[in-house]
């Protein structure tokens, strides 16, 4: 952390940072804008969310909390279905209204970047709605949207449904997307189907993620490493193979604290993660049923209680490896040639300003000033 400096933005970029004294006066064009007791960090970046839906879940979370587990909803036609039926009935209009008004939200917490999945709709027409709403949010803070391959529409034959998404479906929306993510687990696409589709996502152009090891072990992990993935996320699950495939490829390990408190799930092995030097970045995989939590800063600190982080790891996974697991090299540091994507905060009521108090207080943090490629945004 640096004290008493000043950071000269110009078209969008960091240009330079200067301590106090040698801020010259030499930039007489500059604007000046005071920070005086603010916290600088890079613009936050949430790399899995599935921010774009309609309709609520409240009634899935009263029913686990009775004792009926995600898969049995899911199966039973609940869950990620529910949410399918809701999004599939609201108009474009409506999305990008729900879109807009849930990033004006994530924007007060200094979030600049968000990654959004399609998923809620599982035919070509409403998947295609979803990147378009996606898409048209993306206002002050950028979006990334994401064609996600979520779960098999009920009532359909699977092995007709798959060929409709390989040869139609990813085609079609592969121009509104720049990536393609698959959730392979228990009551969604297997291991081979996830390979399949991946692979067709990549010869499409796009980059690749995974939803792997959350309800089931499936080696869904060392697939995502051995095809390129930037990330494999969730991992609850992940065995040793695993953790050594994504080691030796460099994937990015997204963490997901809220939906391991949601599902009241176990945590994945971050101290081996660690041992094996898997980059790890912290998202809150914002949605209806799973992870119905949309600050950031309440992610990162709930993967240091939940999951045993360490601060410099929870910011580092909403800033530097965030970035990474999106393949955004401009985003996430503040230095010479970044990105001009900062957020100032306040710190809490008494406190001094440090980076580790805005982790430590759970999920109270709202941003004072949000810069977005150089402009005042907040
Ligand atoms: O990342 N696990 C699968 N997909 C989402 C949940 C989506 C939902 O429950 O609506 C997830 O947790
Ligand atoms: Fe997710």
């Amino acid at each position: 952390m640096l004290h008493d400096v000043s950071v000269l933005l110009r078209r969008g970029r960091v240009v330079e940072i200067e301590t106090d004294d040698d801020t010259d006066g030499g930039e007489d064009e500059c604007e000046n804008v005071e920070c005086d007791g603010l916290i600088a960090m890079p613009g936050l970046i949430d790399c899995h969310t599935h921010t774009t839906f309609a309709g609520t879940r409240v009634a899935d979370f009263v029913q686990r909390l009775g004792g009926t587990s995600y898969t049995a909803i899911l199966e039973g036609g609940g869950g990620i279905h529910t949410t399918v039926q809701a999004t599939r009935m609201a108009t474009t209009d409506e999305l990008t209204f729900l879109t807009t008004a849930r990033l004006e939200e994530m924007l007060g917490h200094g979030v600049t970047t968000v990654e959004i999945k399609s998923g809620y709709g599982l035919d070509l027409k409403t998947e295609g709605r979803m990147l378009e709403a996606a898409r048209a949010s993306s206002g002050p803070v950028e979006v990334l949207p994401t064609f996600l391959a979520h779960v098999l529409p009920r009532g359909r034959d699977r092995d007709e449904y798959l060929r409709e998404l390989l040869d139609v479906n990813l085609p079609a929306l592969a121009p509104l997307a720049v990536a393609v993510d698959v959730y392979c687990d228990d009551g969604a696409f297997t291991l081979a189907e996830t390979e399949a589709i991946l692979r067709r996502g990549k010869a499409l152009g796009l980059r690749l993620h995974v939803h792997a090891e959350q309800v089931a072990h499936t080696g869904a992990a060392a697939l995502a490493a051995r095809l390129g993935a930037l990330s494999a996320d969730h991992l609850e699950r992940i065995d040793a193979d695993g953790i050594a495939a994504m080691a030796r490829a460099g994937t990015v390990a997204v963490l997901l604290p809220g939906a391991m408190l949601y599902l009241r799930d176990i945590c994945p092995p971050v101290a081996a993660l660690r041992a094996a030097g898997v980059p790890m970045a912290v998202a809150t995989d914002f949605n209806p049923g799973s992870s119905p939590v949309n600050n950031l800063w309440t992610a990162a600190t709930l993967a240091c209680l939940t999951m045993g982080l360490t601060v410099e790891e929870a910011l580092a996974g909403i800033t530097r490896n965030a970035a990474r697991a999106l393949g955004r090299s401009d985003l996430g540091w503040i230095g010479p040639g970044s990105a001009a994507d900062i957020a100032l905060y306040a710190p809490p009521i008494g406190e001094p300003p440090s980076v580790e108090v805005l982790v430590q207080h759970l999920g109270g943090t709202r941003a004072e000033q949000v810069w977005k490629a150089g402009e005042r945004v907040l």
